[in-house]
């Protein structure tokens, strides 16, 4: 059975998402649970972007194996050396070239004539070719694709095969296209364009109009060969066609489409709550496959129906996807053999004994105040304690006067990387309102609430609590997220979380 490429780019694309910054540590995190779930392509950032990304990308470059790893350039020379430059220390390299080619863009953004066009993208895939001599794996894609001319992008896709391009990608840059019309433009580049079977045929689709996962499968259906996509949809605006959409309806209807993957579906679960977590994008409660409700029959005929068979109202098995139907809760007396299982179970097998014993250690802290610990509650302690790379401020304590007919009052100790204990106090128009002002007068960094959200972990009275906060500092958002039964002081590490990335991070922008 022929095998579609898949070709995660949850760490370039889904990063560009709002309010989305991963650090380089949690960038590996999420590379790491990648190369576990069985894609083929990991686009770990755009190296030319900042200082950060090109770590990033370097280090996952060097880190992570069995897997391809790409970086995105412009078609431009300083972008491309920079990209083979992240990419050396990988196993298997790949430079991804963009030129948009629409007349859109050609007339607008990039103010260039079809031939100058052209011109760059053979000279671009050309130079990107000469610097992977012994990994021949150039990618490149002519952005805004589906609004391109098809004549044109016929002459483009030839130009770049004839310089040494090994997979061509047709974005569907805006998320316009619909599925028949996409389906069609693969199927004219498949008959048409001279050479089209010596390269692999990608497409990368947005999700602007819903139909991001229907115009990939479309494309598989015309004749595509790789599938980019971001793990929960994230990306660019309505984000990128999602992963667990894409790979299950494979698996689903395999009957229909005849083509595997090479992912290991019993890992999405897992995955998608890493990177929720890591990004602070939740999850919408129905999204397929692996929103909350998924899997949940809540009408009275549905669960009659799955009780006496479950084929009933189910076209996937929640195991395949990695759901565990058994959810025993531990306690402050369970073991840590009891805990190690359980993380196996939940798909942390690969944690080193030092992490286990630094998570052990919470589960412990979390027992003398919770009665029963929850597989949600053990997820959200592991990645809690893997995520932090060494912060900057850490909270030391914070004290909070409210109530009726007071002014709220917040006093903050923060302690810095280099053990300095650093505090201040302030009043604000409520007891959050307070507190991050004070987080503000001690760091020096003024932040602007944009979003705040806490939501329980699990169900009950004492069950953890997790704050998600959106910070806009100097016009650029931020999304930080923290855990602790105590949601006020979950807020204060939730919105340090935010400064933390702002001081490690350098920033850069780009313009086309
Ligand atoms: O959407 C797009 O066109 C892109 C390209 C860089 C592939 O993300
Ligand atoms: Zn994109």
């Amino acid at each position: 059975m022929k095998k579609i490429i898949i070709f995660d780019t949850t760490l370039r694309d889904g990063e560009q998402s709002a309010g989305v910054s991963l650090n380089i540590h949690e960038k590996l995190q999420i590379a790491h649970q990648l190369a576990r779930l069985g894609v083929d392509v990991i686009e770990a950032g755009f190296p030319i972007a900042s200082q950060g990304d090109f770590d990033a990308v370097k280090a996952v470059a060097g880190e992570v194996r069995g897997v391809t790893v790409a970086g995105l350039a412009r078609a431009l020379e300083k972008d491309i050396q920079r990209a083979a430059e992240a990419l050396k220390p990988a196993e298997r390299p790949r430079i991804h070239v963009f030129l948009a080619t629409s007349e859109i863009h050609r007339q607008y953004k990039l103010k260039k004539a079809k031939e100058e066009i052209l011109r760059q993208a053979r000279e671009s895939v050309a130079l990107a070719r000469s610097l992977l001599p012994n990994h021949p794996d150039v990618e490149f894609s002519p952005e805004d694709a589906s609004r391109t001319e098809p004549a044109f992008l016929k002459e483009v896709v030839e130009a770049v095969i004839e310089a040494g391009a090994t997979t061509v990608n047709i974005p569907d840059t805006v998320g316009y296209a619909i599925p028949e019309e996409y389906a069609s433009l693969i199927s004219y580049l498949k008959k048409e364009v001279k050479n089209i079977n010596k390269i692999h045929l990608s497409v990368h689709c947005h999700n602007d109009l819903g139909l991001a996962t229907a115009n990939s499968l479309a494309a598989i259906g015309a004749g595509a060969g790789q599938v980019e996509c971001t793990v929960n949809g994230i990306g660019e605006r309505a984000g990128n066609a999602s992963l667990e959409e894409v790979v299950m309806a494979l698996h689903t209807r395999k009957d229909f489409f005849g083509f595997s993957t090479g992912v290991n579906t019993k890992e999405i679960m897992h995955t998608s709550r890493l990177v929720s977590s890591l990004t602070g994008l939740r999850v919408q409660r129905n999204k397929a496959i692996v929103g909350e409700n998924a899997f949940a029959h809540s009408s009275g005929v549905h669960q009659d129906g799955v009780i006496k068979e479950r084929t009933t109202y189910e076209i996937m098995k929640p195991e395949d996807v990695g759901l565990t139907r058994t959810r025993l809760p531990l306690g402050k007396l369970s073991g840590r053999r009891a805990f190690a299982e359980k993380l196996k179970e939940l798909g942390y097998a690969h944690l080193t004994e030092k992490e286990i014993a630094e998570a052990f250690t919470e589960f412990k802290a979390l027992g003398d105040k919770k009665k029963l610990i929850y597989d949600e509650d053990i997820e959200a302690i592991v990645v809690n304690t893997l995520e932090e790379a060494p912060p900057v401020y850490r909270l030391d304590s914070l004290r909070i006067d409210c109530g009726p007919g007071t002014t709220p009052l917040a006093e903050v100790r923060l302690r810095t990387r280099d053990n300095k204990i650093l505090e201040n106090a302030t009043i604000g128009d409520g007891p959050i309102d307070a507190l991050f002002k004070a987080i503000d007068l001690v760091t020096g960094i003024p932040g602007k609430l944009l979003d705040y959200n806490v939501r329980a972990i699990t169900s009950g009275k004492d069950a953890l609590g997790e704050v998600s906060v959106e910070v806009d500092v100097e016009g650029k958002s931020y999304k930080g997220r923290a855990i602790s039964l105590d949601i006020i002081e979950a807020s204060a590490r939730a919105y340090l979380n935010v400064i933390n990335r702002i001081v490690q991070k350098t920033i850069g922008t780009l313009e086309d």
